[in-house]
């Protein structure tokens, strides 16, 4: 009997994300097992024991009985969460250095772009202004990094080889070298005191939906020569409350945004977002997936599952990521 069937299932139109290449990819990985792109009519849902996706619409996955694994096409796992028909199989998610390194790319390009007041000197040159304002060191701010999971922490690390203060927030008590460590509830204030330019990296959960919300901007740190605190969010649009956001732009509280992730996308044309002047937006792609690094990472998962190894970066369904 041949091995069990991968079926593949990609809601995407990025670029780079085509569902042939995909295919072929797998193909070539897992040269020894059949791959199948969803929907296929002519497939027995029987044969298939691994399934890799990205945002699969509720159900899909309910008619896989054999179903051994699901392999998440990415690190955040909100949309299959949303799935209540989902299998009761383990779930893995993506964490791999090739999309880390991306989102460290991100996180470090705009924590520089809005500490060396990059939005006032473009608008500078568009105006011919010639106008130099005075450029601090990086430890005369401090970066609140929210989630020091996988992206975050080695975010953290990159801002603090910079020469930033760097503080950071997550559920379980941590401890990091060099960076000041907050959780809980409990800690989120005085986490929230010490943060010049917040970073957003956490999970959507039940519990962080719209963390990023007027109450906790009003908390922020004022005190820096970046005057007006900044946010950055890559995490997941259901975690910023958008009115809020807008508001406290418009009103000071906070001097700027970069956004990547929006809570309806793609990003609807009628958005304030696309033409403020103090948002820095970019399409959801702060690090995208690879599907050379990401199909190798699925096949050396299942390779240690069929040989009775514990598999790596299980989502835990009951939190949530
Ligand atoms: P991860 O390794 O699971 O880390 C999540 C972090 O968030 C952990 O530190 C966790 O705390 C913390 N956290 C979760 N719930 C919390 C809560 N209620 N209060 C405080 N902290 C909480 O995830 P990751 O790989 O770093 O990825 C993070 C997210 O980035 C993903 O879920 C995804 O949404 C997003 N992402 C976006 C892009 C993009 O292109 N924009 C790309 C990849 C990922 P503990 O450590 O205590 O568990
Ligand atoms: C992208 O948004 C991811 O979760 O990997």
């Amino acid at each position: 009997m041949g091995k069990g069937a991968l079926a593949l299932l990609v809601n995407s139109n990025q670029q780079n994300w085509s569902p042939p290449r995909w295919k072929a990819r797998f193909e070539e990985v897992c040269p020894d097992r059949r791959v199948v792109l969803l929907p296929d009519p002519a497939l027995d849902p029987a044969e298939v024991h691994y399934a890799a996706v990205w945002k699969p619409k509720p159900g899909d996955l309910a008619a896989f009985a054999n179903l051994r694994i699901i392999f998440n096409l990415g690190a955040g796992v909100d949309a299959l969460m949303a799935d209540h028909s989902l299998p009761d199989v383990p779930l893995v998610r993506v964490a791999v250095g090739d999309l880390t390194d991306r989102m460290t790319e991100y996180v470090v390009l705009h924590v520089l772009m809005h500490h060396r007041q990059e939005l006032y000197l473009r608008e500078s040159q568009r105006a011919k202004r010639w106008a130099p304002k005075y450029q601090w060191a990086a430890g005369a701010l401090t970066v609140g990094i929210m989630g020091l999971g996988t992206l975050g922490a080695a975010s953290a690390h990159a801002l603090r080889a910079l020469g930033f203060r760097v503080v950071g927030w997550s559920r379980n008590e941590k401890r990091i070298d060099g960076i000041a460590c907050f959780h809980g509830a409990d800690g989120l204030d005085a986490f929230l005191r010490q943060t010049n330019i917040l970073v957003c990296l956490l999970p959507l959960t039940p519990e962080t939906r719209h963390v990023l919300n007027r109450d906790v901007f009003a908390k922020l740190n004022r005190e820096s020569l970046l005057g007006a605190p900044v946010i950055i969010n890559a995490g997941r649009g259901g975690l910023q409350n958008e009115a809020d956001i807008l508001r406290a732009l418009d009103d000071g509280t906070l001097g700027a945004a970069s956004l990547d992730v929006y809570e309806t996308e793609p990003l609807p044309e009628a958005s304030p977002f696309w033409s403020h002047p103090k948002v820095v937006l970019t399409p959801h792609n702060a690090a995208d997936t690879d599907a050379d690094e990401i199909s190798k990472y699925v096949a050396q998962q299942i390779a240690r599952f069929e040989a009775g190894q514990a598999l790596e970066n299980l989502v835990d369904r009951k939190r949530g990521y």
